[in-house]
């Protein structure tokens, strides 16, 4: 352990909260409402909650209301299945789908601006996958606020939460969980701009800390995400599930990938390769462009492969075209301006009178920390880890299986913030009070915060980090092989090595943006060598996890993949069975969950 790392202060609240997006803030707000005066703390890794990635997210949250005449709740279930690759838990499905229009409701209450009809109903737009009729048609189900939904949703629940008392901590990370007894008590944090390390003492601690695609070359993420909560969850001993399943959105704004809605698709882009062909047309006949994303963003890649796509000299990289020029002025301006603007902004193109060149970007981590339905943490399949919950993208309970729908994350996170909240409220009739930190508090962050404290290596940072990226979009990227992923296993373990080897400059705690990136680097090498472990194991292809070396889905690999790896590379994998409990209720339509073909 570190000979001058401590403990600087002791903190203890009913409820800890590690990340402060969307599905943190409704879980908070959640306990606020139906327990006033529970004692919160929610953490968030930037300066303030509205810089957090669920702000970023643009086309809208998936929700059917009961009343619709062409809609039902049934459809959307079998959707989130087949989009699955039928690999989510239906339990979860069901529960979900059957929420998402109570929860819609509960942030427009709360005071979210979703968009309108000229009637003055709740505006919907289409998306990938989402569809009538079990397949037949387009769906109108994703509920937006123009393209800036995610921002509607951060401002309700941040709002909410400030209403119930939440104590925010900015600028601070959770870097070891902490238990007694096998219950979790809370965690030790890091606040970066003062370098204290606190022990905060919980009756339950939710672990919401978003995404972690950063370790991508070009990904939709915010800067910080980079894998934290997994990391956090591996050292502590606890699995993680079905990593292996990267989405990649197939409209990333060629160069930085930045997100170009699904949205501007749901409204009429048309997808086209060098030739102007509509090429989606090829791939998924019926669905065509508001095909899945597994599907296009691999329909992208072999048009790349078959010489259709073009080369970006300024980017140095390949992509296609997205054709908005067609679409009436006023999306252009009412409907899409935010995803427009960045367009002109970022990109240097008009999309009312250009091509959009755009790419597949690395977008979202469909596996997560293990949880049952209730957002209970999972040590194993049968057994819960008292104390300790997960929801948001870092958690997989699992609504996606290895390929989520867009629109069903926004859902996803609001409904199980709820779920979760519900939990804990429960939970909180009977936890003891916690009684201090246990006694091998620190062990696990002092060890590895003074190793990068100590490192007088020549090892570059900004290489390490390169290298990295470069090699996860190369070889754990949309289409993947035995012979690849062998080779990422190599060189993960070489950039782990180097990776405790680069000189930390000041050995002061405070505000070292070394140290901090460190350590965020380090996660992200640990968590992509879960990536490639599990994309190594799973030798089928399902969802957006596709191995060219065994294309075809394989009954042998129903079951979600749990890894182990408290240790860097020390790997022990376990199996949940796939929750297949509409399937097995024989209710109406059953028969349409069952593992079915995947066809568009
Ligand atoms: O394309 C989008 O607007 C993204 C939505 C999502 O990831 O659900």
């Amino acid at each position: 352990m570190g000979e001058n790392l401590t403990i600087d202060s002791t903190v203890t609240c009913d409820v800890l909260v590690i990340g402060a997006g969307g599905a943190g803030l409704r879980a908070a707000a959640y306990i606020g409402e139906q327990r006033p005066g529970t004692k919160i703390i929610a953490l968030t890794k930037v300066v303030s909650p509205q810089k957090s990635h669920t702000t970023t997210a643009q086309g809208g949250m998936a929700a059917v209301d009961p009343k619709d005449p062409v809609d039902s709740a049934i459809f959307h279930m079998f959707d989130t299945w087949k989009g699955s690759d039928c690999s989510a838990d239906q339990n979860v499905i069901k529960k979900v789908c059957e929420l998402g229009w109570e929860e819609m409701v509960w942030l427009e209450r709360h005071g979210m601006h979703f968009s309108r009809t000229e009637e003055k109903r709740i505006a919907k737009r289409p998306f990938g996958g989402h569809m009538l009729n079990f397949g037949e048609t387009k769906a109108f189900r994703a509920c937006y606020e123009a393209s800036r939904t995610g921002k509607g949703i951060m401002d309700t629940v941040w709002n909410e939460s400030l209403k119930h008392g939440v104590t925010f901590i900015g600028q601070c990370v959770a870097t070891e969980l902490l238990f007694k007894e096998g219950t979790c008590v809370g965690a030790i944090i890091f606040r970066f701009p003062d370098g204290t390390f606190s022990a905060i003492l919980a009756k339950a601690t939710i672990v919401a800390t978003g995404g972690n695609a950063k370790m991508y070359l070009v990904t939709s993420n915010c800067r910080g995400n980079t894998g934290d909560g997994l990391a956090l969850t591996l050292h502590a001993g606890l699995p993680v599930m079905d990593l292996e399943a990267v989405q990649f959105h197939p409209t990333g704004m060629v160069g930085p990938g930045i997100l170009a809605s699904e949205a501007l698709r749901g409204e009429g882009a048309i997808l086209r390769n060098k030739d102007e062909e509509p090429f989606m047309e090829r791939y998924a006949p019926t669905a065509k462009d508001l095909a899945p994303r597994d599907l296009i963003s691999r329909a992208i890649i072999t048009e790349f492969r078959e010489g259709r796509g073009l080369f970006h000299e300024g980017h140095k990289a390949y992509h296609v075209w997205l054709d908005l020029r067609h679409l009436p002025k006023e999306v252009h301006e009412k409907k899409i301006q935010e995803v427009s603007s960045f367009f002109k902004r970022f990109v240097g193109v008009d999309p009312e009178k250009d091509l959009c060149p755009v790419t597949p970007t690395a977008h979202y981590q469909m596996g997560g920390i293990p949880t049952n339905e209730f957002g209970e943490v999972q040590k194993d399949p049968q057994t819960i880890v008292p104390g300790l919950f997960a929801c948001g993208e870092v958690a997989a309970a699992s609504l996606h299986g290895l390929n989520r729908l867009g629109t069903n994350s926004l859902l996803e996170l609001i409904t199980m913030g709820r779920v979760i909240g519900a939990k804990v409220v429960e939970h909180l009739k009977d936890a003891p009070e916690p009684e201090g930190p246990p006694s091998d508090a620190g062990h696990i962050v002092f060890d590895q915060f003074s190793t990068y404290l100590a490192s007088q290596g020549t090892e570059s940072f900004a290489k390490i980090r390169d290298t990295l990226r470069h090699l996860m979009m190369e070889k754990v990227g949309i289409f993947r092989t035995e012979k690849h992923l062998l080779e990422a296993i190599e060189k993960l373990k070489e950039l782990r090595e180097k990776a405790q080897r680069i000189p930390i400059g000041t050995t002061s705690v405070k505000a070292n943006q070394n140290l901090w990136q460190i350590w965020e680097l380090n996660n992200l090498i640990t968590v992509s060598m879960v990536i490639a472990h599990g994309a190594l194991a799973r030798k089928e292809s399902r969802g957006a996890h596709f191995r060219e070396d065994y294309p075809e889905r394989s009954a042998e690999f129903d079951y979600h993949t749990f890894v182990y790896m408290p240790e860097f590379d020390k790997i022990t994998f376990g199996k949940r069975p796939i929750d297949m409990s509409i399937f097995e209720a024989k209710g109406e339509h059953f028969e349409l969950f069952d593992y079915i073909e995947r066809k568009y």
